[in-house]
């Protein structure tokens, strides 16, 4: 470590801290006297209690003379005048050292190994950049799965969700993502998961040979509601950081779904009454604020393409965090229950997925491939009821015809990975879409 880094550190010690008391508890609130001209919201503080053991929590309120701290547990035993002493929560510093390692949302290593600061201090809450010196969203890139080279492309810059029910697919895609997209470093933010899946996700599903460019930022769901929220600010803190140094950065977020519920938590503690079926009014801000800090960047910095993964129950994409995300975002990926339980994965319902991106991001040719592949689809969608109940005969529908020929070479096509790029892609399914040629061409042009 350099005599520079070596100083910061030193710096960010804290060789005293102040010390209030406890003046009053309210339900889970407790409030504090004596630091209200020092704390400032998202400060730590440590509670002692007169029995000796100790109660974490932070800064969610500020008083003209007392401030309400939210502790991470009950706040069983806490007695008046108990001690409260505060700490400023330190400072994120991310650097190319982070890569390969995982991080809680305060920057701690959680892998056991030790983790020097980088040169830099971010702030962890940032605005996004302006609208108007925003580049608009960049080139097309490739995904490593052939389905969304072609069907449903992502371009730099862009903002993608992936809605789906629980145990679909939703994790092992990102994993995906990870490893086989086009970027120069992916940061992934593990919200709310419980301590067993995140060590799974990270050695079994992502594999050494994802977390080779990756930074994972994890927060467990047994941490406090505030530490799950700041992970997905954080993780975020940790893209933008790379962004800025020119670098075309993948953001994964798996979920914003527990993101809201943190947030959730924290604002029912604060006294928010709750709106959108039980979610408070300010999540709608916060998701969108979450969101927007992702995308292109200005010139001279790089780009944050983001996929941020959401738990919609059922199927029920209206459910106010899908909703509040579909329109915030550049796209919807969706996951379909009944694909995954025949075993095709990704189990990506490609026709009632969409990409916005599209159609600027394909060719004229590509354009034409991928809306006579909707058109196939559709088609079958329409009729697979009949089709599973053995009432289709063939001839009456010269498209329905051709859909039925396609339909096992299109399934196979969507789970297929693709390491040849896009053009590769694009290329087979245009020989799909030949192969699968007969009657129903003459009748449709
Ligand atoms: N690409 C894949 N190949 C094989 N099996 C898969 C694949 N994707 C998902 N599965 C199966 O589906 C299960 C659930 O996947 P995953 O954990 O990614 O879902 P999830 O949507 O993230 O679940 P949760 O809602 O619990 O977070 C896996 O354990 C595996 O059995
Ligand atoms: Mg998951």
């Amino acid at each position: 470590m350099d005599l520079q880094l070596l100083r910061r550190e030193l710096d960010a010690l804290e060789l005293s801290c102040p010390v209030g008391r406890v003046s009053g508890v309210k339900g889970s609130i407790v409030e504090v006297a004596g630091l209200a001209d020092l704390a400032q919201i998202g400060d730590h503080l440590v509670l002692s209690r007169a029995r000796g053991s100790e109660l974490a929590g932070e800064v969610l309120r500020i008083g003209a003379t007392t401030i309400d701290m939210l502790p991470d547990t009950a706040a069983d035993g806490v007695a008046l005048n108990d001690p409260v002493t505060l700490h400023k929560v330190p400072s994120l510093t991310p650097g190319d050292h982070w890569i390969g390692r995982i991080i809680d949302p305060y920057g701690k290593p959680l892998d056991g190994k030790p983790l020097p600061s980088g040169r830099e201090a971010r702030p962890v809450i940032t605005s996004p950049p302006l609208a108007a010196s925003r580049r608009p969203m960049g080139e097309r890139m490739s995904t490593g799965l052939a389905v969304l080279n072609t069907m449903l492309p992502v371009v730099r810059g862009q903002r993608v969700g992936l809605f789906a029910g629980s145990g679909v697919g939703k994790s092992r895609l990102l994993a995906q993502l990870a490893r086989g997209m086009d970027a120069d470093i992916v940061v992934i933010a593990l919200i709310g998961e419980r301590g067993r899946e995140v060590n799974e996700f990270v050695h079994k599903v992502l594999g050494p040979e994802g977390m080779r460019r990756s930074v994972v930022v994890a927060a467990t769901s047994d941490q406090s509601a505030l530490t799950r929220r700041r992970c997905a600010w954080s993780a975020m803190a940790v893209a933008e950081s790379f962004r800025d140094r020119g670098m075309n950065v993948l953001f994964l977020a798996d979920s914003v779904t527990r993101f809201a519920e943190a947030h959730r938590e924290v604002a029912t503690s604060a006294g928010e009454a709750p709106a959108l079926r039980g979610f408070p009014p300010s999540v709608t801000p916060m998701i969108t604020a979450l969101c927007e800090r992702a995308g292109p960047g200005t010139e001279g910095q790089g780009d944050i393409t983001a996929v941020f993964s959401v738990l919609v129950a059922g199927s029920d994409m209206d459910e106010p965090i899908a909703d509040i995300l579909r329109g915030v975002l550049d796209g919807h990926i969706i996951l379909d229950r009944e694909i995954a339980e025949r075993g095709r994965f990704p189990a990506i319902d490609a026709g009632r997925s969409v990409s916005r991106s599209l159609p600027d991001a394909a060719s004229d040719s590509e354009n034409q491939i991928i809306s006579e592949v909707r058109k196939y689809l559709g088609s079958y969608e329409q009729s697979e009821v009949m089709i599973r109940a053995g009432l289709y005969t063939e001839g009456a529908d010269p498209v329905l015809d051709k859909a039925v020929r396609l339909w096992p070479e299109l399934d196979a096509f969507f789970a297929r990975s693709e390491n040849d790029g896009i053009g590769a892609s694009f290329d087979r399914l245009g020989l799909i879409l030949r192969r699968g040629a007969g009657p129903a061409d003459h009748a449709t042009r």
